[in-house]
């Protein structure tokens, strides 16, 4: 039994020097069994650095770097990704002309595949309510949409593509904005996908090429 005293005294005095008392402030680093990884080679912000020369943790960015994924764009909250000075052309990312008002043609080359990529995009988010041929006779329509838009009358046919571009990018009355939905550039291929719409409708014999006219019914 008395053993058994000794031991637990010893014990007890062994717990006690290497943990110390309840409150006791250590020196130490706690002892750390399982260190997980916790403690990894790396670099505090402004930290010194002895491997760079100049002794700044903190590299200086190189030439040409512009910010990204932090800036709220010409359309507030919508586009996380580009901030507004990479956005001062105001043809291309508002529609604009020098002088404020609604600019005609486009700020890209219109080319087949700015078409294909319009036609794609158009399906997507504006068949729905302007129908495929844009005549206002979307899917939407017998479920209530019925206000939107022919394209194929005098007002929208002589409409600037700046100001369609606009349309889309901020939405008009009842339509929304599809600034989240579809990029600058989507835009204007969706534009010239519209302008495309407008001129089929109004096509004539004289753009039917002449050996194929022959075919027609
Ligand atoms: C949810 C249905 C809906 C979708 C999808 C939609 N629109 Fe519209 N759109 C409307 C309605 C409704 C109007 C009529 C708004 C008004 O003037 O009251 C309209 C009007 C328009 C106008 C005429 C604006 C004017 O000045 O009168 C254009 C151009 C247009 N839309 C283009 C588009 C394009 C391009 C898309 C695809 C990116 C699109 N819309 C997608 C419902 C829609």
């Amino acid at each position: 039994m008395r053993y058994a005293y000794y031991t637990l005294a010893f014990v007890v005095v062994l717990l006690i020097s290497v943990m110390g008392f309840r409150g006791m402030k250590a020196t130490q680093p706690p002892i750390e069994v399982f260190p997980d990884m916790d403690h990894q080679a790396k670099y505090k912000p402004q930290a010194e650095s002895k491997f760079f020369a100049d002794a700044r943790a903190d590299r200086p960015m190189p030439a040409g770097t512009v910010p990204y994924g932090r800036g709220t764009g010409v359309e507030p909250g919508r586009d996380f990704h580009d901030p507004a000075f990479l956005r001062a052309d105001d043809f291309r990312y508002a529609g604009k002309a020098a002088d404020g008002s609604f600019a005609r043609g486009f700020p890209v080359p219109v080319t087949k595949e700015l078409l294909q990529r319009g036609q794609g995009r158009y399906a997507i988010y504006c068949a729905p309510c302007h129908g495929a041929l844009g005549d206002g006779n979307g899917i939407t329509k017998p479920y209530g949409m019925l206000a939107a838009a022919t394209y194929h009358d005098d007002r929208l046919r002589g409409m600037a593509e700046g100001e369609i571009f606009n349309t889309i990018t901020n939405g008009k009355n009842t339509m929304l904005s599809y600034a989240d939905k579809l990029s600058p550039d989507d835009r204007w291929a969706v534009v010239a996908y519209v302008r495309a719409l407008q001129r089929a409708r109004h096509a004539t014999i004289a753009d039917v090429p002449a050996d194929q006219r022959g075919g027609l019914k």
